[in-house]
């Protein structure tokens, strides 16, 4: 045969055989959870990605219900970026003893992540199984109930490009919240402009966020004009933009888990810092 290679498929009980160059794949169509022939550690990523998400989400709740009394410190303001924007404060709204502002807001990002569509194959792959990883077989329930699309609670994920005019909204008001960390208020009430690590934190989180956003599938269809081909000098800057984003859309992924452990590690910031165990200097 020398170097001609001859590609044959067959279907032999349910499974699908390559024969490319004299080697044997057998492909996993339709048996038991997790069988493979890969020898790599493939169940890793699926692992740790749902590990992340579970810890995230118990995080979350822990902090809304039991641990909100310190979402900020004072003497200059920053806000924790689970709590932000802080709405309560900010509109001076007038709400129960219980609520704080993440109650009020964290649907937005919420839905936003839940949505994208990195998002869906991170919970197919580490929820649903369906599947685990490439060439590895799903669940037989997972083949039983079926992929059926975006339908039943899933519809929400049409949603996504809506969730992202929300979403656009959130991250500027995180600037306002940069700005709020650099007006220091001293003891005698006069306010002076400062930065400290407070605003460094809270520039570094907002700016993974906006490389999140922007790198964004329906961003990129927004700022490429919504349009599949682009005319005139309007068209040829939409064409550029929307290479640009492609660029960042690339490494979406990436963007995604990096803003979202700035969250976390943002909020454990301002929490040590409002606790005492931490501190925030003025650095000018
Ligand atoms: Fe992930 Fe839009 S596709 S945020």
């Amino acid at each position: 045969m020398g170097f001609q290679e001859t590609i044959e498929i067959k279907t032999v009980e349910k499974r699908v055989r390559c024969y490319t160059m004299g080697t044997t794949v057998k492909l996993p169509m339709s048996s038991g959870f997790g069988e493979t022939d890969r020898i790599d550690r493939w169940w890793t990523q699926p692992l740790w990605m749902g590990v992340a998400l579970t810890a995230a989400l118990v995080y979350t709740v822990l902090r809304l219900v039991f641990f909100d009394s310190q979402i900020h410190y004072e003497n200059h303001r920053v806000t924790s970026p689970i709590f932000s924007p802080d709405i309560i404060h900010l509109w001076n709204l007038d709400v129960p003893n219980w609520a704080n502002s993440a109650m009020l807001i964290l649907w937005i990002p919420f839905g936003f992540r839940g949505t994208c569509y990195y998002m869906r194959k991170v919970y197919y792959r580490t929820f649903f199984a369906s599947p685990s990883a490439c060439m590895v077989a799903e669940p037989k329930i997972s083949k039983k109930i079926g992929y059926r699309g975006e339908r039943g609670l899933f519809f929400f994920n049409h949603l996504h490009r809506y969730m992202l005019y929300l979403a656009l909204i959130i991250l500027t008001m995180k600037y306002f919240d940069i700005l709020h960390t650099m007006q220091f208020y001293s003891p005698n009430g006069q306010t002076s402009i400062g930065l400290s690590i407070g605003t460094i934190v809270l520039t570094i989180e907002a700016f993974l966020l906006t490389m999140y956003v922007t790198s964004c599938h329906a961003f990129r269809h927004l700022i490429g004009g919504g349009a599949n081909r682009w005319r005139g000098s309007l068209g040829k800057f939409q064409g550029k933009m929307y290479e640009i984003v492609s660029g960042f859309n690339i490494h979406h992924g990436f963007w995604f888990w990096t803003s979202l452990a700035m969250v976390f590690l943002g909020d454990l910031f301002v929490w040590g810092v409002a606790e005492g165990v931490l501190s925030d200097p003025r650095i000018f």
